[in-house]
C-alpha cells in the first residue's frame, strides 16, 4: 500500500505545465492497432493506466517504446488479439481495443471488464454497437469472444445514453466496416474530438466528433506513420484549480484548454475564486475562505464533468453555507466522502445527492483513498486541514496523476508520496 502524507494550512502558488489527457491517450493507442504502421504520440503522461495499455499493445505483438513524454507504437507485427484477464482487471477501459481488434485482425478475445469503486460498469451499448457493425460476440465464462465472419458493414447505431467508451468503440470499429456509419446520441466529450483527429491522420473519415452524430465512412486505411501531440487533461487540470481554492493561494496553469471545463470555472467563480482564463492557460487566486456555489449537477458533456464531482465536493468542505451536488453519471460515485468525513467534513448523501455543510476547520487524519477521483478529492482536503493526513493509496492516483506530489511540492505544498514495492 502506497502513503501519501500532506501537512495542510499553506497557501499554493507558482505554475504547473498541465501533463497530458489519460482519457484522450487510452482510446488513441488502441486506435494505433487499426492498421499496420508506426504512431509516434506526444505530451503522454507517466501514469500507470498508460503502462498497463503499452504492456497490452506488446502483448498484441506491438513494439512499443517510452523516450520521455513521447510513446511511439509500431503494430506491423501485431500478431494477436487477445487481452488477457489479468490485464483486464488492471485496466477495465481497455474494453476500447475491441473495436480496434475486430477491425484489424476480425477476432478478439477478452474477459468482461470488471466493475469498479464507482459501481456496476456496463458495457452493453459497446457490444449493442459493435454488433450493429457485424460483429458476432459470444458472452461465455466472463469471456467476450468475438468474430466478424461476414465481415464488417456501416450501420446507423443509436446510443440510448451518451457513452464515451462506447462512442469510441463504436468509431473505432467502423474506419474499417464498409460503407457509412452514423453514430447517434455519440458522447461529446473533447476526447472523442482528440480520437477524431487522430483518426483523420490515419486516413480515416471521420467527421461530427463534439456533435451528438458522428459519422464515419469505412474503408481500407492509408497506414504508415501517424504523430499526434496529446491534448491537455482537463480533469487533472480541474484538480490543481480546486486545490488551490480550498488550500488559498495563486497558481497559473500552462497547455490548458480552459474551454474544456468551462462548468468548473464557473462553478469555481460562484464560490468566490478570481479566474483569469487564456486560450492555453489559467490562472487562480484564492484566499481560501470559499462560499457555497450553486449546486452541481452532473452529466455528459458539456454539462459538468463527473470527474470534477468529488474535487469540487472537497474544495467546498469549508465553504460558508451549503454545497449541493447531484451525480447522474454513476450510481456509487460519493463512497469517498466517508473518507472525507474522518477530517471533519460534514456530508451527507442520499442516493445521487450529496449535501455538504461547509466547517470552520478540517483536521488532518489517516484516510483511504477509495478511486482515483476520490483519492484526488482527499489529496484536496487535506491541503486545507489542519495537521497531517496520511492516505493509504493502493495506486488509485498514480493511474491519473503524473508526479502529483512533486508538483504539489513545487507549488509550495507539504505533500510526500512514498511508493509501496512493488507498486
Ligand atoms: C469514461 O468512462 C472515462 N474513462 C471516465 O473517467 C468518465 O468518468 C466517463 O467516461 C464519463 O465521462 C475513460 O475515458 C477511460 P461512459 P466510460 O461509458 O467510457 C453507463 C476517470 O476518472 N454505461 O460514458 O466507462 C455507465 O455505467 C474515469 O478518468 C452503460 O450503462 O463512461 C455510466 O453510468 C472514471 N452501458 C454511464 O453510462 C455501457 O455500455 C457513463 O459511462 C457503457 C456505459
Amino acid at each position: 500500500m502506497s502513503v501519501w502524507h500532506i501537512t495542510g494550512g499553506r497557501r499554493l502558488s507558482g505554475t504547473v505545465e498541465v501533463q497530458g489527457a489519460k482519457n484522450a491517450v487510452l482510446p488513441i493507442m488502441a486506435a494505433s492497432v487499426l492498421t499496420p504502421g508506426v504512431t509516434r504520440l506526444e505530451n503522454v503522461p507517466e501514469l500507470s493506466d498508460v503502462d498497463i495499455t503499452m504492456r497490452i499493445l506488446r502483448g498484441l505483438g506491438c513494439a512499443v517504446e517510452r523516450e520521455g513524454d513521447a510513446v511511439t507504437i509500431d503494430s506491423r507485427e501485431l500478431s494477436r488479439s487477445e487481452i488477457p484477464h489479468e490485464l483486464m482487471r488492471e485496466l477495465r477501459s481497455s474494453v476500447v481495443f475491441l473495436g480496434a481488434l475486430l477491425a484489424r485482425c476480425g477476432h478478439a478475445r477478452l474477459s468482461m471488464p470488471g466493475g469498479c469503486e464507482l459501481g456496476p460498469r456496463p458495457i452493453d451499448l459497446h457490444l449493442m454497437a459493435l454488433r450493429a457493425l457485424g460483429a458476432e460476440i459470444d458472452e461465455r465464462a466472463g469471456e467476450l469472444i468475438c468474430s466478424t465472419p461476414g465481415g464488417l458493414h456501416g450501420a446507423a447505431i443509436a446510443l440510448p445514453l451518451a457513452s464515451v467508451g462506447a462512442t469510441e468503440n463504436a468509431m473505432l470499429c467502423a474506419c474499417l466496416a464498409e460503407g457509412e456509419t452514423l453514430i447517434m446520441n455519440a458522447a461529446r466529450e473533447p476526447e472523442i474530438g482528440e480520437l477524431e483527429g487522430f483518426l483523420k491522420k490515419l486516413g480515416a473519415e471521420v467527421s461530427g466528433a463534439g456533435s451528438a452524430t458522428v459519422r464515419v465512412r469505412g474503408g481500407a486505411l492509408a497506414g504508415g506513420f501517424a504523430g499526434h501531440r496529446i491534448m491537455p487533461d482537463r480533469i487533472v487540470s480541474a484538480t490543481y484549480l480546486a486545490a488551490c481554492a480550498a488550500a488559498g493561494g495563486d497558481i497559473e496553469l500552462r497547455g490548458a484548454q480552459p474551454r474544456h471545463f468551462s462548468t468548473v470555472l464557473r462553478s469555481l467563480s460562484e464560490c468566490g475564486c478570481d479566474i483569469i482564463a487564456g486560450d492555453t492557460s489559467v490562472r487562480l487566486v484564492s484566499d481560501g475562505n470559499l462560499r457555497a456555489p450553486r449546486p452541481v449537477i452532473t452529466g455528459p458533456y458539456p454539462g459538468f464533468p463527473t470527474d470534477a464531482q468529488p474535487l469540487l465536493l472537497a474544495a467546498c468542505l469549508k465553504a460558508k453555507g451549503t454545497s449541493v451536488f447531484v451525480e447522474n453519471v454513476f450510481q456509487n460515485r460519493f463512497r469517498f466522502t466517508e473518507e472525507l468525513q474522518r477530517l471533519g467534513a460534514r456530508i451527507h448523501t442520499e442516493g445521487r445527492v450529496a449535501v455538504v455543510t461547509g466547517v470552520d476547520a478540517l483536521h488532518g487524519a489517516p484516510a483511504v483513498a477509495t478511486d482515483l477521483r476520490g483519492g484526488a478529492a482527499l489529496v484536496i482536503a487535506a491541503l486545507s486541514a489542519e495537521g497531517e493526513t496520511e492516505i493509504l493509496d493502493s495506486g488509485h492516483i498514480r493511474r491519473g496523476y503524473a508526479r502529483l506530489d512533486e508538483v504539489l511540492r513545487a507549488l509550495g505544498a507539504d505533500a510526500a508520496y512514498t511508493e509501496a514495492k512493488g507498486a
